[in-house]
């Protein structure tokens, strides 16, 4: 049976009719209305609208940005989405008639690379996804980790410097303000004040009148040195998180997805180094796998209309 799988994202909202083998059968996606989460229901009840065309589906999962309660029902707080006790699945359940599972975007997105892609052989993974925030997903034992409330596996928000930069959670020094996109974008931003390796960032951002991820992004492809400093400082970050979470978790594998992973071994490279650097037992711990997500885009949709399918039979 099929499931239909929506990701909320801070740009694009996606969506997908999506087979019990994790194929997806047929796509859509539109911006992300700014502001207003009325919008943003909305958009998500007419995205579900279109894709049950064909038929209705056995669940729709939807995967959001946030902390989101045990029964997957309501998202408890959305650091960079104004949801606060948001009861999104009475909400759109009321409005599509068709069971509807919320999940976290990063716990759907690390089902799918576990079930599908780069988890696929072993039996504990992290996935941590850098976009505008950074997400995490934990499979320990074959299943997937939510916690007592469910809302754990939110790695983006471990202390990783006290008294650090401000978060959207309302904590300071959290791993998404060192590890994220934003927080490429800032350190390119540091590293173009700097001069020196720089200039092409600072020129790059005088033309355009600010860096973004589309121009910071090329300027990695090109391996412009200041753009890979950038990198280089997020990747250690991450390292260092990792290392941490070896000493929790112990996983076999390290999975990293969202935007900045298409950076490849430029990221996994001063991953890796910062990880052997931190590791607790350094030497002596078995070490683990650094790689980039496969599914890449499809990684949310395809976990989340997954999940909803699992939870559809686990309620049956
Ligand atoms: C949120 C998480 C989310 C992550 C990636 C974080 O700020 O707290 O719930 O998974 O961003 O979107
Ligand atoms: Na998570
Ligand atoms: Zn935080």
């Amino acid at each position: 049976m099929h499931a239909i799988g929506i990701d909320i994202g801070g740009t694009k909202i996606a969506g997908a009719v999506v087979d019990e083998f994790g194929a997806i059968v047929r796509s859509e996606r539109v911006p992300t209305p700014a502001g207003d989460p009325q919008l943003l229901e909305d958009a998500v009840v007419a995205m579900i609208e279109s894709l049950s065309h064909d038929g209705p589906a056995a669940a729709v999962g939807v995967a959001a940005a946030g902390f989101i309660d045990a029964a997957q029902s309501t998202v408890y707080y959305a650091p960079n989405i104004h949801w606060r006790n948001e009861p999104f699945r009475e909400k759109l359940e009321a409005r599509v008639g068709t069971t509807v599972v919320v999940d976290n975007d990063a716990n759907a997105a690390g089902w799918a690379e576990f079930r599908f892609g780069a988890g696929r052989l072993v039996s504990d993974m992290v996935m941590l996804t850098i976009g505008t925030g950074v997400g995490g997903a934990i499979v320990a034992g074959d299943r997937l980790f939510r916690g007592g409330f469910g809302a754990g596996a939110e790695l983006g928000h471990m202390r990783l410097v006290p008294g650090g930069i401000a978060c959207g959670c309302g904590q300071h020094g959290c791993l998404e303000q060192y590890g994220s996109g934003r927080a490429l974008l800032r350190m390119a931003n540091e590293i173009a004040d700097a001069g020196g390796i720089g200039q092409a960032l600072a020129q790059a951002r005088e033309e355009r009148g600010a860096l973004d991820g589309t121009i910071v992004g090329g300027l990695i492809e090109q391996e412009d040195p200041g753009a890979v400093a950038a990198l280089r400082q997020l990747g250690h970050w991450l390292g260092e998180a990792s290392a941490s979470l070896s000493a929790v978790l112990d996983p076999q594998r390290f999975v990293f997805g969202g935007g900045v992973a298409v950076a490849g071994e430029l990221l996994l490279g001063p991953i890796r180094e910062a990880y052997l650097q931190h590791l607790p037992a350094r030497g002596y711990h078995p070490e683990p796998d650094f790689v980039i997500a496969e599914l890449v885009n499809d990684a949310g949709v395809v976990g989340a209309a997954d999940l909803a399918r699992v939870w559809v039979e686990e309620h049956a």
